[in-house]
């Protein structure tokens, strides 16, 4: 055990493993306090690696931090390879956007329409395009688009794999709880801690509820797709990550709640969504629905960076729906600047004091 590490780090999650991996690799001293590993948020994320079909209206700073961490994934999948000997998941499919109805596909054009405008890689497939690419799509899709610089990777793996790069390099890793950031005899803390930043530092940091289900395909064989599937079906919207494993991760509600129970109004429609657009679906077996917590800010966009007022104090939380994508340019800039001193440019538009 260390007895005064350079950096303490609050979250031991993706974000916060990646930190301590990034400093330890450059010659800090680090230790991670967290009495739950990989139990937040990254436990039920379906791992997109989105910037595209995830840019959203009115979020264009956060869709310039979405494209920059995304284009930073294969170097930082091949040295977390490098470093582990362990495989996440990572995959280059792309991703299909697909409408079921004419209104799904009215509302999936506008967002790829306004995608398109700000330049990134999507562009639109006819019906038979899209069953070209993916036989088990439905028959009654209307349409559809494809993003191939969308990509994924399998949060719960990718977590252990940072676990070990982080305690190869190093790192401490502390299982208790920290409930007040003053426990910390660091120079430098790190909140990393998903939604519990705000009872740490009074940070705008809010729950966001997500639903999701894991489905898996008969005998473990591969699912009968490859892209992911972001697709709007009757009014409702689904994503369906396939993986190797036979895996299907079929997400998200979107809810302004607390808590984490699972309702059956919600397995209802992600599960009749899933069924609408890959019929093949139905006869996988449901074998577990969770809900997380997503890290929301007012904005939507993370918080990184120093904290007014508190010396030493950096934030590296708030990242919402964009956790596992974000995780390389959150661990690079947070790691430089603890390096270095000097803030990246890019972290300008996500630091703390825009909320004073
Ligand atoms: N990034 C997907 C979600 O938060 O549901």
């Amino acid at each position: 055990m260390l007895t005064r590490p350079d950096v303490a780090i609050v979250g031991a999650g993706p974000v916060g493993l990646a930190i301590a991996w990034r400093c330890a690799t450059r010659g800090l001293r680090v230790a991670v306090h967290d009495p739950a590993p990989g139990s937040g948020a990254s436990r039920v994320a379906a791992g997109m690696l989105a910037p595209v079909a995830e840019a959203y209206f009115g979020e264009r700073e956060l869709t310039g931090l979405l494209t920059a961490s995304a284009a930073r994934w294969p170097d930082f999948a091949a040295a977390l390879a490098a470093a582990t000997g362990r495989e996440f998941g990572y995959r280059t499919d792309g991703t299909l956007v697909v409408g079921l109805t004419g209104d799904d596909l009215a509302e999936a054009r506008r967002l790829w329409s306004y995608q398109q405008g700000l330049g990134l890689p999507i562009s639109a497939l006819r019906p038979s395009q899209l069953r070209d690419r993916e036989p088990a799509l439905t028959p009654r899709l209307r349409g559809g688009a494809v993003a191939p610089g969308d990509h994924q990777v399998d949060p719960r793996r990718l977590v252990d794999a940072l676990r070990v790069a982080a305690e190869r390099a190093g790192v401490t890793l502390v299982p208790g709880p920290v409930t007040r950031l003053a426990e910390l005899a660091a120079p430098v803390v790190v909140v990393a801690a998903g939604c519990g930043a705000a009872a740490l530092t009074g940070l705008p940091v809010r729950p966001v509820k997500g639903q999701v289900l894991r489905l898996r395909a008969p005998d473990h064989r591969p699912p009968g797709f490859r892209h992911v599937i972001r697709g709007y079906a009757d009014g409702e919207s689904v994503y369906l990550v396939p993986r190797d494993s036979g895996e299907v991760v079929v997400g998200a509600t979107v809810e302004e709640r607390a808590d984490t129970e699972v309702t059956a109004g919600a397995v209802l429609r992600l599960l009749r969504a899933a069924v609408d657009l890959v019929p093949e679906l139905a006869e996988y077996a449901l074998v577990e629905a969770t809900a997380g917590l997503r890290p929301g800010t007012p904005d939507n966009a993370p918080i990184l960076g120093p904290l007014p007022g508190r010396p030493g104090v950096l934030a590296a939380t708030g990242h919402h729906r964009h956790g596992i994508v974000l995780t390389p340019v959150t661990a690079d800039l947070i790691t430089d600047l603890i390096v270095t001193g000097e803030p990246d440019p890019l972290l300008t538009p996500f630091t703390a004091d825009r909320f004073h």
